[in-house]
Parts: structure tokens; C-alpha cells; sequence
């Protein structure tokens, strides 16, 4: 071999150079959003609707069908985003006991919330401006709701306004409200909904808005900065965004709200037995627990690690939702036998409009729904009322 050779052969050529830069950058944290498995990582091109086998195949065609914006809204977290890998993490720590003896064709996941009957125990969050998602936006999430016959709860913040989806609505209709200061514009809000058809109110007080982080630090490579419009400069008054609007709540607020509610009301953000109390001595009908999908604070507990401690503390008295990290029919089934009601998708629902449109989203709550059922019956419960503590074991840290 000659000299010019040797070189060569030792030298790195452009295309190792590339292959280098290539392997580098998959394997940067820089481009994985959520951490679960990458979705469709060993395929070279994006799968079609019939193709989707589980909620995480819908996140790459959601991505590729919106602005990085709009993707940075769903997929983000507050902060460091620790509490948002923690709702993920937490489902490792619950192992299902694997009864069996149950055929999956013959579970039953009916249940009833507030009178309502219900086929699943699986709902969906509140999620704000769904026409970024999808022209259908909040039109369509609805519309695949009903043909599940799942529970949808409207966003105070939705793209619609809350009498237009109700006047297309088949289906149950919640609806979700961020409290203002001035109580006549709540009393306004909620008598409104209620007027249209609210079955019930879900009063949500733990958000405090400072997630614009990843836009300002742009973490995406080739994002551009997110221009701050005119409109938003006054509030909130500083670049991190925390809410002058929002956390500004008490207890009392529940006592002000109640008499404004004829239909029941729940308190979303709930992460302690304590809180749940305190929310039963104000008034309130049902318990959310939830940590916003690791939008509010950071560095608390999943919300599946604090399920138990609020069930024991509200005691059979209420019913007791939970929402923040579910993606598959065992995260609910897990949830069930710690002893919630029922399971609200937020960012799963998102990903699936976000695809698909209505259809998507529809999909997505036919395969989480088909899951669970497949989960029940690998332990052993034909229905709701056969789950209890004894199918799972947690090692929470
Ligand atoms: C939310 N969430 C939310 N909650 C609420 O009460 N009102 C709202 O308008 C919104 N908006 C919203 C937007 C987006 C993009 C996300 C991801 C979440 C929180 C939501 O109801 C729910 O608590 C979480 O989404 C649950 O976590 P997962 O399922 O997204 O992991
Ligand atoms: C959010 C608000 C709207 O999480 O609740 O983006």
C-alpha cells in the first residue's frame, strides 16, 4: 500500500465525518422531547394512520405536521422539565400482577361519574387552543370523543368558544375554568357553560404559565426565536412568563365558586392527602390529581406517586380523577387499582388530533381503551370493580 494510501485509510473521509455528526446528534438529548423510547425509531419514514399500533407513534406525525412552536407548547415542561420525566418514570416503579384467566373480549370497563354512565374510565384533559393542533380543533377532539363515548373536558382557554362546541356537542361536555380575580366574570364564565350544558365544572389552581423557557433558550436546533408580541408584553411583566395572572388562589375560592355551580364541581391540581381535605372542607365535589402534565411546579412528585395518599385522605367521599403522564392502557389500569376513578389523557389526546385530526385523536382513545382492556385481562379483572391494590406492586423511590 502506498504512502498516499495509508493516509488516506487512517484519515477521517467526509463520510465517516457525517455518519459521526449524524450518530452524534441522535443520540443528543437536545432532540428527544419526551423520554420514551423514541417513537418509530427503526423506521426510515413516517408510518401512515392504519400503521399506528400504540399513542407514542402519533407524536413524530404530529411534530412533522405543526410549527416547532406549537410542538414546544404540547411537548413542554416547567423548568428543568424533572417532574415531566417523573409522570413517565413513575409508571416503571408499579409492577401489574399478572393474574390472568380473564378473556380480554369479555372485560367490561363501564363505569359512572356524577350519575353518568360511562364505557371507560378514560377521559380527556383540558387542554388549551386545540386549533393550533387541527382546523377542528376542540370541534373534532369533541366529535372523537362521542364516537368513543369518552368524557371530554373543554379548556377555559379553547380555540372555540365554550357555546360552540356545546352546540355541535353529542356527547358530555366538563368544563374547565382558570378563576379570575373579579367574581362577577366567573359567575359570568360559569353560568354561561352551565347555561349551554356543562355537566360539570372542573376548577383547575395549580398553573403558573412559566414555560416559554424552551422557546426563549430556542433548544431545538433551527428553531427560531419566539417573537413576544405586542399584546403580551404588559402581562406577565417579566420573560419568564410566570402567570401575574394565575396562583393567586386560596382555598376560599372554592366557597365563592360553589354557590355559582349547580352541576358538581372538581378541583384540578391536587398533589397531597392535605389538599384533598382542604378542597372537601371548601366545597368541592371531585378531586383531580394532577401536576399539569409537569407544567407547574417542578421538582414535585408524579402524580401517580401521591394517587394513594389522596385517595386515603378523601376516603370514598368524592371521586378521585388523576391526569399527567398517561399514555397506554396499563398507566390506567396501574392507576385504577391505586384507587382512581377515572384517567384524563392531556398531550396523548394532542398528539392524536395533532396527527390524524379527528380521527387521530380517535384512534388514540381506541387503542388506549382496547389496551386497557387487554391489561385487565392479563390480571385477572373482567371489570372496574374487580381492580384493587392487590394486582400491582410499587417500588416508588
Ligand atoms: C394542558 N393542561 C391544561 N390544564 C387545564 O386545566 N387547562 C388548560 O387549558 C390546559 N392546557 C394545557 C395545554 C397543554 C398543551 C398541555 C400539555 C396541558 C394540563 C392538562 O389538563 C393535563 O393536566 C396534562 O396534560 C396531563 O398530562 P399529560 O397527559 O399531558 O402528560
Ligand atoms: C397550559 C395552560 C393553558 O398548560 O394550562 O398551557
Amino acid at each position: 500500500m502506498g504512502k498516499i494510501e495509508q493516509r488516506w485509510r487512517r484519515g477521517m473521509s467526509r463520510r465517516r465525518a457525517l455518519c459521526g455528526l449524524a450518530s452524534f446528534m441522535a443520540a443528543s438529548p437536545l432532540l428527544h422531547a419526551q423520554r420514551d423510547p423514541w417513537p418509530l425509531g427503526p423506521h426510515r419514514r413516517f408510518l401512515g394512520f392504519d400503521e399506528m399500533r400504540d399513542v407514542f407513534d402519533f407524536e413524530p406525525i404530529f411534530r412533522a405536521n405543526v410549527p416547532l412552536s406549537v410542538y414546544d407548547y404540547t411537548a413542554h415542561g416547567t423548568e428543568s422539565e424533572f417532574t415531566l420525566y417523573r409522570n413517565r418514570d413513575a409508571f416503571d416503579w408499579v409492577e401489574l400482577i399478572g393474574r390472568g384467566g380473564v378473556d380480554a373480549a369479555s372485560v367490561d370497563t363501564s363505569t359512572e361519574l356524577f350519575g353518568h354512565a360511562m364505557p371507560s374510565p378514560v377521559m380527556l384533559a383540558p387542554t388549551a387552543r386545540q386549533r393550533d393542533l387541527h382546523p377542528d380543533g376542540e370541534l373534532g377532539m369533541h366529535r372523537a370523543a362521542t364516537a368513543t363515548g369518552t368524557t371530554m373536558i373543554v379548556s377555559n382557554v379553547s380555540s372555540f368558544p365554550f357555546p360552540r362546541i356545546a352546540r355541535d356537542a353529542e356527547g358530555p361536555l366538563w368544563f374547565q375554568r382558570y378563576a379570575s380575580r373579579g367574581m362577577e366574570s366567573n359567575r359570568e364564565a360559569l353560568g354561561t357553560a352551565q347555561e349551554v350544558g356543562a355537566q360539570t365544572i372542573v376548577v383547575t389552581i395549580d398553573q403558573q404559565a412559566s414555560y416559554y423557557e424552551r422557546d426563549l433558550h430556542v433548544r431545538h436546533l433551527g428553531g427560531a426565536p419566539r417573537r413576544v408580541t405586542r399584546r403580551e408584553r404588559p402581562n406577565p411583566p417579566n420573560p419568564y412568563r410566570v402567570g401575574a395572572g394565575r396562583l393567586w388562589y386560596e382555598w376560599t375560592l372554592f366557597d365563592e365558586l360553589r354557590p355559582m355551580c349547580d352541576v358538581p364541581m372538581l378541583a384540578k391540581g391536587i398533589l397531597t392527602g392535605e389538599g384533598a381535605k382542604k378542597c372537601l372542607e371548601h366545597g368541592v365535589d371531585g378531586i383531580i390529581v394532577s401536576n399539569h402534565g409537569g407544567r407547574a411546579l417542578d421538582y414535585g412528585p408524579s402524580s401517580l406517586e401521591v394517587l394513594e395518599e389522596v385517595v386515603e385522605a378523601v376516603g370514598g367521599r368524592v371521586p378521585v380523577l388523576i391526569d399527567s403522564g398517561f399514555r397506554r392502557g396499563g398507566d390506567v389500569l396501574k392507576a385504577l387499582a391505586l384507587g382512581a376513578d377515572a384517567v384524563c389523557l392531556g398531550r396523548a389526546s394532542r398528539w392524536g388530533l395533532g396527527a390524524f385530526g379527528e380521527q387521530g385523536a380517535q384512534k388514540v382513545l381506541e387503542i388506549v381503551n382496547a389496551e386497557l382492556k387487554q391489561a385487565m385481562a392479563f390480571a385477572g379483572a373482567a371489570s372496574l370493580a374487580e381492580i384493587d391494590r392487590s394486582i400491582v406492586k410499587t417500588n416508588f423511590p
